[in-house]
């Protein structure tokens, strides 16, 4: 199979017929670009886990193009959950409710709920607008590999896999929607992403923070090792660790880098002969940038050395990843 990239332009009628004949195409959103399918079309559904080699009993998220979209997907929507929904849609956050029957089991993994997602991206929102159904997709890497932020890095891991991939240019959040569940008894972030856990305190009053072993019940992806890059990757706790770090492999002839914000090695002395990833000066910089900086190190470098961001914000959820994807090495 080809895979070619094209844009909304070029594209739009060819990724709405793959869609309506049950293939699957490659979309921007604000988040990382995802791998759609019609999620009312049982086999459509299937062909998004041969594509990615993922595990079934992962579910999937519906993506939609309009808020009236929901009730096509759930049912018993509460008062608090459609607060969450006007106040952060479209945007970067899945909500889960109670699924309708229309849903078919292999977009829920036979979960009784559903993971809805209304995405700001104009190329998706209007993709999804002109296929006229919700559409189901992961994050466009094969399971396991990093999510892609760029059409570039879908291509790079897909090619052969899906025949169009609709460009949109670099993600402008750059990690996976934050993932509420409001079927819960307390509202349950079971995924931190970029609308934080503080954002969703102010609507709700009480939500439930990110738990392992919660997060692990209630989404099951959260079990299978994620966002990996191909080389060895470890959390520094300070600066001073990760130059030491680094002089450490250089003994043992690895070639590392060190990534983390514009200002991570000011003041420490021989900095200029460290390899270096500027994440940019803010959070939401390191955020937009982390998963491209992973991709790019991973193709160069034989280890990542990567600062810590701490336990609030935004800096939560760029951990959260950055944890996986070292499986919690630390030096
Ligand atoms: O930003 C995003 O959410 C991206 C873009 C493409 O929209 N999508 C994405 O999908 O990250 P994926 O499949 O890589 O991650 C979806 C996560 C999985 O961990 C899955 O277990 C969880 O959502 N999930 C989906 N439906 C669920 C449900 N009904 N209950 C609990 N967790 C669910
Ligand atoms: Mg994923």
């Amino acid at each position: 199979m080809q895979t070619e990239i094209k844009t909304l332009q070029q594209g739009l009628d060819e990724a709405v017929s793959l869609i309506k004949n049950g293939d699957v195409v490659v979309f921007p959103t604000e988040t990382v670009y995802g791998l759609g399918a019609n999620a009312l079309d049982s086999n459509a559904v299937r062909k998004i886990f041969e594509a990615k080699g993922r595990p079934s009993d992962n579910p999937l998220i519906a993506h939609i193009a309009d808020i009236s979209w929901i009730d096509r997907l759930a049912k018993d929507v509460s008062e608090e959950a459609r607060a969450v929904i006007k106040e952060f849609m479209p945007g970067p956050i899945t909500v889960i409710l109670k699924k309708s029957d229309n849903v078919p089991d292999e977009v829920t993994a036979c979960l009784d709920t559903v993971g809805v997602r209304f995405p700001k991206h104009k190329v998706a929102r209007e993709f999804i607008k002109a296929c006229g159904v919700p559409i189901a997709a992961p994050s466009a890497n094969t399971s396991t590999k990093i999510s892609p932020t760029t059409a570039e890095h879908v291509l790079e891991d897909m090619r052969g896999k899906v025949p169009l991939i609709l460009q949109g240019g670099a993600c402008e959040v750059g990690i996976e929607s934050t993932i509420i569940d409001m079927t819960a008894d307390v509202p349950t972030i079971l995924r931190p992403g970029a609308i934080t856990q503080e954002m969703l305190a102010q609507v709700l009053g009480k939500v439930k923070t990110f738990d392992g072993k919660i997060v692990v019940a209630k989404a099951p992806g959260m079990k299978y090792r994620h966002y990996a890059p191909s080389c060895e990757m470890v959390v520094a706790k300070s600066a001073e660790s990760a130059v030491e770090e680094y002089r450490r492999q250089y003994k043992n002839k690895v070639d590392a880098v060190v990534i983390g914000k514009s200002n991570y090695l000011d003041g420490i002395e021989g900095v200029l002969k460290i390899n270096f990833i500027d994440l940019g000066d803010s959070d939401a910089e390191a955020m937009r940038n982390i998963y491209a900086a992973m991709h790019k190190a991973q193709e160069r470098y034989g280890c990542i050395i990567c600062q810590d961001f701490g336990e609030r914000g935004l800096g939560a959820s760029i951990m959260n990843r950055i944890n996986k994807a070292s499986g919690g090495k630390r030096v």
